[in-house]
């Protein structure tokens, strides 16, 4: 037996015990006499305590060469400690050792095993199972599995069967790129590592299985961000006989149970609202809304005087910062600097001051009387004290440019509390994207997503207008999941692929498969997919979903710690038949 108990376990009530402990070494003091170790495992950190009145000289040599992270095993007694620590739990007492058995040697970590470490993030990458050790990192880890396991809970006790599908296939048309991998057997074809469950999942709807998850890892070589790994995991669902209600009803209630069970709060509202709504409201398809600086509309209101820059601009566009009027014209020329940041691209900005004694004080003063201002004021919802910040430009960027700005203005004055959760349903998406590199129109979300039968007549005239039966479920300004009710006829899709610009025979080529399950009886079918990592990292209370991941790439898609991707030696490569033929 290794271990009577672990390091996180013994209490004063165990005093007189006899236990053996395993464990890392995480620091000792040596005081001559007597020496003190903290032993540490994952469940805690236990004192031991070797003192030279009843610790034999031998044993007393032996702690004294114990060197940080030595994994030991020791036999001792539970006893009171003279000086408490009541900021640990197992703080009362401390085991006096009368065996040490060194198990491990260990050489000393490049960074400090604490809560608050001196490695930097690459360090720390390169030795991911060092980092491991420290409470935040192995912390992260032990929430993911209780948030991973309460999925498990509630899908399962709702009749959803957990199904594998298959990683080595074909390209999955999910817009990202695709990872391959070549095949040996067959030369010159490669696998694709699947961007999502998609196609396979409506299989299994057609194979009848009714209601499917699986907690799986996808796979889209795509830009990295803090949000973003290329190997990631989905939580990803399918039902059969179901309308949009019900997907959102059984989300609603995951993200319910979720935020019940994991922090006690419960949801009192779960808002919708439509794509073109969060558009026009944040200009952003993945509000925040926890605070409000919503936007305010302000064309009919300033295109009527003299002022070019708004006269010339599809939109002039405003919010109010909460009591912001006070801010000096260096604050808000280090706005005006931000915005202006290439990041953000915003060519200039428009304050207005509302004064605490209802008087107005604007940057453009020039062209607009008090009237104009009360009129701004009122638009973008700004009271006395507020200060409204406006730009002007294509209506798209423009929108982009003042959700950056509102993003970071809420992070500055502490808006965006991470134990404050908000989710919002965003529903009718376009279905289709228009793509300036390709010159055609892209499916929004997937090319097997349903139009809204409403819309299906502008499908000709105004491709652009057409809306989807397409949702995605927002929580704090983060994008947690998306999902559609699919097509399940072959008219409606085949209406699908020729405005994606397929041909009947390309389409067959690549969707042949799901079109020809889909004519033996396809059941009206949709879902949907969370995002894992990102639902984890944000019911953590954080944004960088990289922390949550056992062993994540860096930026560069790189894994630091085992060197990969790597080049693979000429025997392999002509085991599958590859020459490389690397440009540049
Ligand atoms: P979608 O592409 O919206 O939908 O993906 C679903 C969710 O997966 C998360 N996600 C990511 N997380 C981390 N790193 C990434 N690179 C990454 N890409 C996406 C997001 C996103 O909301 N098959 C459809 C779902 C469906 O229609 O049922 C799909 O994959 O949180």
């Amino acid at each position: 037996m290794y271990r009577s108990h672990n390091c996180g376990e013994l209490r004063a009530a165990d005093i007189n015990k006899e236990v053996t402990l395993a464990g890392w070494v995480q620091k000792s003091r040596d005081k001559g006499f007597m020496i003190w170790v903290d032993l540490r495992d994952r469940y805690g950190i236990t004192q031991l305590i070797f003192d030279e009145a009843r610790t034999d000289e031998n044993m007393m040599q032996r702690a004294r060469s114990l060197g940080r992270e030595y994994v030991v095993q020791i036999k001792g007694t539970v006893i009171e400690r003279e000086s408490k620590n009541l900021n640990i739990p197992t703080g009362e007492i401390e085991v006096l050792v009368n065996e040490l058995t060194i198990l491990n040697e260990a050489q000393l970590p490049p960074f400090t095993i604490e809560d608050e470490t001196d490695g930097g993030e690459d360090l720390r990458m390169k030795y991911r199972y060092l980092d491991i050790r420290r409470n935040p990192v192995k912390n992260s880890l032990l929430f993911r599995h209780k948030v991973t396991q309460e999925v498990r809970n509630y899908l399962s006790n709702l009749d959803f069967c957990e199904v594998e599908t298959p990683y080595l296939i074909k390209s999955t048309p999910e817009g990202a790129r695709d990872f391959v991998v070549p095949s040996r057997m067959n030369p010159g074809q490669f696998y694709a590592l699947p961007q999502s469950p998609q196609t396979f999942k409506q299989l299994l709807m057609v194979g009848g299985l009714d209601r499917y998850f699986q907690i799986v890892k996808c796979f889209r070589d795509e830009d990295l961000r803090a949000d973003r790994q290329p190997e990631f995991t989905q939580i990803d669902c399918e039902m059969s006989f179901i309308e949009q209600e019900d997907i959102l009803k059984v989300f609603e209630g995951l993200t319910r149970h979720l935020l019940k069970t994991i922090h006690n709060i419960d949801i009192t509202q779960f808002p919708r609202i439509t794509y073109d709504e969060a558009m026009a409201k944040y200009g952003n398809d993945k509000p925040d809304i926890r605070f409000g600086m919503e936007f305010g509309e302000l064309n009919a209101a300033a295109q009527h005087k003299d002022f070019s820059v708004f006269n010339h601009a599809e939109l002039v566009v405003g919010i109010a910062v909460p009591d912001a009027a006070s801010y000096t014209r260096k604050q808000i020329d280090a706005l005006i600097d931000w915005v202006k940041r290439p990041q953000v691209g915003a060519s200039g900005m428009v304050y207005c001051k509302c004064e605490l004694d209802g008087t107005f004080k604007s940057s453009v003063d020039k062209f607009y009387d008090q009237a104009d201002l009360a009129k701004w004021a009122e638009v973008t919802g700004a009271k006395a004290g507020d200060l409204i910040l406006i730009l002007s430009g294509p209506a798209n960027k423009t929108r982009a440019q003042l959700s950056a700005l509102r993003m970071e203005l809420a992070n500055r004055l502490g808006l965006r509390q991470p134990n404050e959760f908000a989710p919002l349903w965003v529903m009718d998406f376009p279905l289709l994207e228009w793509d300036d590199e390709t010159g055609r129109y892209h499916a929004m979300h997937h090319p097997f997503t349903s139009p809204k039968k409403e819309d299906i007549h502008l499908l000709d005239s105004e491709p652009g207008k057409v809306r989807a039966n397409a949702y995605d479920l927002v929580l704090n300004g983060n994008e947690i999941g998306g999902g559609s009710i699919r097509i399940h006829d072959k008219e409606t899709q085949a209406l699908m692929f020729k405005h994606l610009g397929f041909t009947t025979a390309e389409a067959q080529e690549q969707f042949g498969f799901l079109m020809n399950a889909f004519q033996y009886g396809a059941p009206p079918h949709g879902g949907l997919a969370f995002g894992l990592d990102r639902l984890v990292a944000i019911l953590g209370g954080q944004e960088t979903i990289r922390d949550f991941i056992a062993f994540p790439k860096n930026n560069a898609g790189r894994d630091v710690m085992i060197d990969a991707p790597a080049t693979i030696d000429n025997a392999q490569l002509d085991e599958l038949s590859l020459v490389l033929n690397i440009k540049g």
